[in-house]
């Protein structure tokens, strides 16, 4: 069998190679293979040494008990999948400046004040400045136990203490595993330190939060390979300058995906938005040409968002073309399926689409509204202002149905939209839920209802 020591992990995209060169073969980034050793404990395992356990029949096999502790904060634990699961780990990430440690210590805070036994554990301030934070957030006069530490041992000392049930480590990339001669942050020191605090917590029974910065390229140091240890993900994105938090789960084992909680950063921390619906609505010019609302899934919950759109003649050239909040190949697609299937001549118009609010809208469904505020704004004539559009568009023009059409149109009508233009194949349902449906079967038909 052959010898493996020694892998190559590449700080940038997490892959793993036995192999070292100067280039990482996946994603291309000069100098980012760092070498990592085998410990006496995995080299046995690959010799296949020790003690294995025997397979039992899966009837045979008990359950874990399942304990959440709910933070009664709504918006988070429904992100979380209904509270903090006992046990669990949650990377709590998002850039620097975003709230991730504003939003811990307000979680914390609260399961503390309701008797559930929480540590947190401050890497980066002083307990001073957290003391100074927390008087901001209300939590001034909390039972919450803070410490300021950045050594590994002393934190899983810290963690192991007796009956703890949620820790909260802020952030991975300053915690220091001694011995190890790279420095915090590192891809190393990040794995060392979040593999023996997950397993030290795992086994203790204790929920662990791991906060971690996204890096400048957009991955979390010790890049997402600090996903696939953890079970939840949870990501907070912002549209810079906005107040807006979205917390988004990612990835979550105990949980949906894409669940995401919506906060507004104020003076005294950050305050969920229990409308999200109608913030992301409120700034609308109804009569605007180029503008599209839609009912989006996020996870369980529906949401209504503003699709809008800016289409112009094009100067000399290539035309320009921009989108934020959507998928730039779909919005290509739906470009070239406009202009082939519904003769609308936009080879070279510039084109610009932005989702309102800061939200991402990446589901199929929003193809219909997004070719929509395209078809308006190219002819100048506004979409229905009480309507909404939900369907998906496919390459020969046809309007395809969409799921959970009930969700979305009931959060439809809930914020007073009394039309939703839909597929022929969701009609039947639609009609029940809402005043008037216009059922689309292609874009040709979809378009005339812009004349
Ligand atoms: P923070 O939670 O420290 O971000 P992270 O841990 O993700 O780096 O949030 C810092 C920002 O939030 C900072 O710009 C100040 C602002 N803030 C408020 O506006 N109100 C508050 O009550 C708090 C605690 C922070
Ligand atoms: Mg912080």
């Amino acid at each position: 069998m052959a010898k493996v020591d020694t892998t190559y992990v590449c700080a940038e995209c997490g892959a793993t190679f036995y192999r070292w060169s100067g280039k990482c073969p996946n994603c291309q980034q000069w100098d980012s293979l760092q070498e990592v050793r085998a410990t006496a404990e995995r080299r046995d395992r690959l010799r296949g040494a020790g003690a294995v356990a025997s397979p039992l029949s899966i009837a045979e096999v008990r359950a874990d008990r399942e304990v959440r502790v709910p933070t009664d904060i709504p918006e988070f634990d429904r992100v979380l999948g209904g509270g903090v699961l006992l046990g669990s780990t949650i990377l709590l990430g998002g850039d620097p400046g975003i709230g991730k440690s504003t939003i811990l210590l307000q979680a914390l805070g609260k399961l503390a004040a309701r008797g559930v036994r929480c540590l947190y554990v401050s890497c980066e301030e002083s307990l001073g400045q957290v003391k100074m934070r927390a008087d901001r957030l209300g939590l001034g006069g909390s039972p919450l136990a803070v410490a300021a530490e950045g050594s590994l041992d002393n934190i899983l000392a810290l963690t192991g203490a007796e009956g703890l049930q949620v820790a909260g480590v802020d952030s991975i990339q300053r915690v220091n595993a001694e011995g190890i001669d790279s420095p915090p942050g590192s891809l190393r020191q990040v794995n060392t330190c979040a593999t023996a605090l997950t397993e030290a917590c795992k086994a203790a029974g204790c929920a662990l939060f791991l906060v971690g910065h996204v890096t400048k390229q957009g991955l979390i140091a010790g890049p997402r390979a600090l996903e696939h240890l953890v079970d939840t993900v949870l990501y907070f994105e912002s549209e810079r300058f906005q107040s807006l938090r979205i917390l988004r789960a990612e990835k979550n084992r105990f949980g949906a995906v894409n669940e995401i909680g919506v906060f507004e950063m104020g003076p005294d921390g950050l305050q969920e938005v229990r409308n999200p619906s109608e913030l992301f609505l409120a700034e609308r010019d109804t009569s605007a040409s180029g503008s599209v609302v839609t009912a989006t899934m996020e996870g369980s919950r529906a949401l209504l968002v503003e699709i809008q759109a800016l289409v112009g003649p094009g100067s000399y050239g290539t035309p320009e073309r921009k989108v934020s909040g959507m998928d730039y190949r779909r919005f290509s697609m739906m470009l070239s399926v406009l202009e082939r299937q519904a003769g609308l001549e936009l080879g070279r118009c510039d084109a610009f689409v932005n989702v309102a609010g800061g939200v991402r809208v990446f589901e199929p469904a929003a193809d219909l509204p997004l070719v929509l505020a395209l078809a308006s704004s190219f002819r100048n004539r506004p979409f229905f202002s009480d309507g909404v559009a939900v369907g998906e568009v496919g390459l020969g023009g046809e309007v395809r149905a969409v799921s959970r059409i009930e969700e979305r149109l009931k959060e439809a009508r809930k914020l007073g939209f009394e039309r939703a233009v839909v597929p022929t194949g969701n009609a039947k349902a639609a009609s029940r839920l809402i005043g008037q449906v216009h059922a689309v079967r292609n874009l040709h038909e979809a378009t005339r209802l812009l004349a």
